[in-house]
């Protein structure tokens, strides 16, 4: 299987394999630059299956199809993984020479100015994927993988990172893809929500509401109401 070098994200026909079972099972998706992308879908329906496709991390897993992306792709999980043993500006620049400076903006972007020599272990959960954040941002992807990264966090805490999370994309402009079971904060995030199941896209709707946005809205409800529909739940 070849993956090309875009400036958009396009998937075509992706088959992955585990077993002679059929995770993704003929599936398309396009990403535009600078498109926020959610990506709902019941727990094993094959999220994180399609991420590590997207960031090439699944070179030992079978499979078949076409897959362009851009060819600066960050990804964050919902463990921060840190390296316990460097330093958080570290962490942020690790791999990268002469980009202290760099680093340091980056932390100050997500609110950790101050907190350079701090080891991981000295952060709560939360600035933990801060610094997560900072690293991949740090890097000016063009495509920007985030496989639940707020699903260890408190409903404070997430809806913290929302804010931030916005306004890093306003700012960095990377196209993003967003596996979330939220979908409140699928719809408050995305321009696009779209749910995989049986190992396609099943489900997709652009979100075109004013912000801030809110659960309150009737637009809001209607999309909710036919996402939870798509999952398969019936209120
Ligand atoms: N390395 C592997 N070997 C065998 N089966 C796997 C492997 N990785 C994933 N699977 C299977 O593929 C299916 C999809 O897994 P995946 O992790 O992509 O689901 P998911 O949608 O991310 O689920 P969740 O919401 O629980 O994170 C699951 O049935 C899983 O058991
Ligand atoms: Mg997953």
């Amino acid at each position: 299987m070849t993956v090309i070098t875009t400036a958009t994200v396009q998937v075509r026909d992706l088959v992955r394999r585990y077993d002679e079972r059929a995770v993704l099972d003929g599936l398309d998706l396009d990403i535009a630059p600078g498109e926020f992308v959610a990506l709902l879908g019941k727990s094993g329906s094959g999220k994180s299956t399609l991420l590590r496709a997207l960031a090439g991390l699944d070179y030992d897993v079978e499979g078949s199809g076409e897959l362009a992306v851009p060819q600066n792709v960050s990804v964050v999980f919902q463990d921060s993984r840190l390296l316990p043993w460097a330093r958080v500006l570290d962490n942020v620049v690790l791999g990268l020479s002469g980009a202290g400076d760099r680093g340091r903006k980056s932390l100050e972007e997500v609110g950790l100015a101050g907190r350079e020599q701090a080891w991981p272990n000295e952060l709560s959960g939360g600035e933990q994927q801060r610094v997560a954040l900072a690293r991949s941002l740090v890097r000016e992807p063009e495509l920007l993988l985030a496989d639940e990264p707020f699903g260890a966090l408190d409903a404070l805490t997430r809806l913290k990172m929302h804010v931030l999370l916005r306004k890093l994309c306003a700012t960095h402009q990377p196209a993003v893809l967003l596996v979330t079971h939220d979908v409140d904060e699928a719809i408050v995030l995305a321009d696009r929500v779209i749910v995989l199941d049986e190992g396609r896209i099943v489900a997709e709707e652009v979100v075109e509401l004013a912000a801030p946005r809110s659960s309150a809205d009737p637009g809001f409800a209607a999309i909710r109401s036919r996402l939870l529909d798509a999952l398969g739940v019936s209120l």
